[in-house]
């Protein structure tokens, strides 16, 4: 069963006094969970945030199946989101995607590696178009201004840091 934990929990409530409804603080709150459970939210994330918030989970569902930096299932420790579209599916985006997938040993979007280390999604347009090809790990600030070679050694760094921990 998941719960936050004593900070998650004041995290929580100290949102939900930051704005003018609660439905605002879903958002932030979501994060926080899918942080503290391990990077995805299942049920028991939302149906616990339901509790905590006051607010129908069904409603916080809504939320964290609408957008794509909520996780349905679990990813690996690094979750690369590689943007497709636009410009950097013109520079190369989705080659270069392929390519790390490969190199990080994931067969489809999604998959978490067996290393555990690596998940891919394919992305929409992260808005930083003029650094293009670009990615975003986790949470992470954007990795941009890539090409087929950096994006194989950020997967190779990646893994060696990976194993570091
Ligand atoms: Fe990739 Fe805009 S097209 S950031």
């Amino acid at each position: 069963m998941f719960k936050l934990s004593e900070e998650g929990l004041k995290y929580v409530k100290s949102e939900l006094t930051r704005y003018e409804t609660k439905q605002s603080a879903i958002i932030r709150s979501l994060y926080r969970a899918q942080d503290e459970n391990g990077g995805w939210v299942n049920h028991d994330v939302i149906s616990h945030l339901s509790e905590v918030m006051e607010i129908p989970a069904a409603q916080i569902e809504e939320v964290a199946t609408f957008y794509t930096m909520f996780n349905q299932k679990p990813v690996g420790k690094y979750h690369i989101q590689v943007c497709c579209t636009l410009t950097c599916g013109m520079m190369g985006g989705r080659e270069l995607c392929d390519a790390m997938m490969k190199e990080a040993g994931c067969k489809e979007m999604g998959d978490v590696s067996a290393d555990g280390m690596f998940t891919f999604s394919k992305v929409e347009c992260l808005g930083s178009c003029d650094t293009a090809p670009m990615l975003q790990i986790n949470r992470d600030p954007y990795t941009e201004n890539l090409n087929m070679e950096k994006g194989l050694q950020l997967v190779r760094d990646l893994r060696a840091r990976g194993k570091g921990h």
